[in-house]
């Protein structure tokens, strides 16, 4: 399957893809975890990248793009993937759409995640992200990890990330208002998108993903 995930900034979509990825046997590709270990390891894309993404804002196409089609062409993504995070606005999901029909491939689903602002906000402000590897999520509150501060699966540190700042929340919250979620209409005019609720306990919106999916759990 090839499937897009899209929803606010902390509605989950990480922890959501992580599982889903999984359960389908396809590779989560996510430009945010892309964009954070290329920071982590000081190349020069990390560094163009964390200008933008400290101040809330998204990282310029041209870079993206290419970012996201050569992960795109490996070969554990040839029988399909889960996206998460990219596209991002209407241009990235028209770049999207080129690369598709150039490889003769299509999408299967646009999974759109609804939260409420008031609880992604809580969602945001209580994350721990592991150091080693950011797609090792966890919450201070939701999901704390066994031991303060340490990762449950690597044993890394987790930290807050830099974006997860009130101020920077709130530039993300209206980034994505204004520029990410334009590509629900885009994606409803070719019949793709299914909305499922993100609130409520994770395995709970799992099975709601599965489902609107039609997959069995
Ligand atoms: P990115 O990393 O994609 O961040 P985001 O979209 O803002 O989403 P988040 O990672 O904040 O949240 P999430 O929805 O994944 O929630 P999570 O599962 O962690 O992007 C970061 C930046 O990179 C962007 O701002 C931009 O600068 C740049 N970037 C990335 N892609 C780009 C692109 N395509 N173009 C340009 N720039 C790009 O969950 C949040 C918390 O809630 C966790 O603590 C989790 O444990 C908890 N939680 C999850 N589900 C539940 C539940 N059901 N109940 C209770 N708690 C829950």
């Amino acid at each position: 399957m090839r499937i897009v995930l899209v929803g606010p900034p902390g509605a989950g979509k990480g922890t959501q893809a992580t599982r889903l990825a999984e359960k389908l046997s396809i590779p989560h590709i996510s430009t945010g975890d892309l964009f954070r270990a290329n920071i982590s390891r000081q190349t020069d894309l990390g560094k163009l990248a964390k200008s933008y993404m400290d101040a809330g804002n998204l990282v310029p196409d041209e870079v993206t793009i290419a970012m996201a089609k050569d992960r795109m062409e490996q070969p554990d993504a040839e029988a399909g993937f889960l996206l998460d995070g990219f596209p991002r606005n209407v241009s990235q999901a028209e770049a999207l759409d080129e690369l598709l029909e150039t490889e003769g491939i299509t999408l299967d689903a646009v999974l759109d995640l609804e939260a409420p602002e008031a609880e992604v906000v809580k969602r945001i402000a209580g994350r721990r992200v592991c150091r080693k590897d950011s797609s090792h999520v966890f919450h201070v509150t939701y999901s704390p990890p066994a031991k303060e501060g340490v990762c449950d699966v690597c044993g890394g540190e987790l930290y807050q990330r830099d974006d997860d700042s009130e101020e920077t929340v709130r530039t993300r919250l209206e980034v994505y208002h204004t520029q990410t979620e334009p590509i629900i209409d885009y994606y409803k005019a070719q019949g793709l998108v299914v909305t499922i609720g993100a609130m409520g306990p994770v395995d709970e919106v799992t099975g709601r993903a599965l489902e609107a999916l039609k997959q069995d759990q």
